[in-house]
C-alpha cells in the first residue's frame, strides 16, 4: 500500500465529508454540549463516521485518533488523526469557516495531512518530504518580516473563564507587537493560511492532536518552523505549538517570554 493510496483516498472523504457539512450550514441542527461552552453537533458525528467508515473499508489494518469517538489502539504502525469538523463553534452559529482535518501518523511520525476548506474550495495537502499543496500548487510561507509587520492567528481554550492558561497574557503582548491578530475559529485552517502565505504565524495552547496533526505537516512543508513555546521541538500530543514563516519566529518566541 503505498502513500498515493492514502492520500487519494483521504482527499476523496475529506472532500465528502465537507459537502455534506456544506449542505447541513444553515440548517435546523441537533446540538449537544459537551461542556459549557463546547458543542457538539449531528454533523461532527456523521462526517467522523463518514471518514471513518471509508478509511477502515479501505485500511482494516490502521488504527484511529479522532474527536468524536474512541477507537481501540491496536498498536499499529499506521494511525489516521481526524477532526471531521474544526470550527463546531463556526458552524454552529452559521459564520461559515470551519474544515476538516484528516492526517496519517506512521511508526508515531506524522507523514500526510490534509486539510479541506469546504467554503472556500479550497483542498490543502501535504506529504512528508514532498512539500504542501493548495488545490494542487505548491504553497510556501510568507517572506515577511519583522513581528510588527506580520498577520498571526491564534485561539483560545474553551475552559478560559476558568483555566488561567488562557492565552490572554499572551494576546495582549501579541496585539502590542504586530500588525494584528485573527481569531476565526478553525486552528486547522490558522495553520493551513501560515502554510499559504495568509498569516505569518500562529500560537496556541491546549490544543489536541486532531486540531493540530495535518495542519502542523503543511507549514513544516511549507518551508516554516513548528515548536513549543520555548523553541522545544513539537510533537502534536504536545501542550503548546508556535508555527511560523521562520523569519519572524525568534520574535514570537521572545514574546512568550515578556
Ligand atoms: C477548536 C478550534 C478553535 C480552537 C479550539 C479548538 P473544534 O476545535 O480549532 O480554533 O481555538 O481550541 O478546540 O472544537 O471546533 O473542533
Ligand atoms: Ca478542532
Ligand atoms: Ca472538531
Amino acid at each position: 500500500m503505498s502513500t498515493d493510496q492514502f492520500l487519494e483516498k483521504a482527499l476523496l472523504l475529506a472532500k465528502e465529508a465537507g459537502e455534506y457539512q456544506r449542505s447541513r450550514l444553515w440548517t435546523p441542527l441537533d446540538i449537544q454540549h459537551k461542556g459549557e461552552i463546547d458543542l457538539v453537533t449531528e454533523v461532527d458525528k456523521r462526517s467522523e463516521e463518514l471518514i471513518v467508515t471509508g478509511l477502515q473499508r479501505a485500511f482494516p489494518d490502521h488504527d484511529f485518533l479522532a474527536e468524536e469517538n474512541i477507537y481501540s489502539d491496536r498498536g499499529k504502525n499506521h494511525k489516521w488523526i481526524i477532526d471531521p469538523l474544526d470550527g463546531t463553534t463556526n458552524f454552529t452559529h452559521g459564520f461559515p469557516w470551519f474544515a476538516v482535518s484528516i492526517a496519517l501518523e506512521v511508526d508515531g511520525e506524522i507523514v500526510l495531512g490534509v486539510v479541506f476548506h469546504t467554503m472556500m474550495a479550497e483542498m490543502f495537502h501535504a506529504l512528508k518530504g514532498e512539500g504542501a499543496y493548495l488545490n494542487g500548487a505548491p504553497i510556501r510561507v510568507s517572506s515577511r518580516s519583522p513581528l510588527r509587520s506580520s498577520l498571526l492567528a491564534t485561539g483560545f481554550p474553551y475552559d478560559s473563564a476558568t483555566d488561567p492558561e488562557n492565552n490572554f497574557n499572551h494576546f495582549a503582548n501579541f496585539q502590542m507587537r504586530t500588525r494584528g491578530i485573527r481569531r476565526a475559529g478553525a486552528a486547522a485552517l490558522d495553520l493551513a493560511y501560515v502554510a499559504a502565505g495568509r498569516f505569518d504565524g500562529f500560537w496556541e495552547s491546549k490544543l489536541k492532536p486532531w486540531d493540530v496533526a495535518a495542519g502542523q505537516l503543511l507549514v513544516k512543508e511549507a518551508g516554516g518552523v513548528v515548536t513549543g513555546f520555548a523553541g522545544e521541538p513539537y510533537s502534536v500530543y504536545s501542550h503548546r505549538i508556535v508555527a511560523s514563516n521562520g523569519l519572524i519566529h525568534d520574535e514570537m518566541l521572545e514574546t512568550f517570554k515578556t
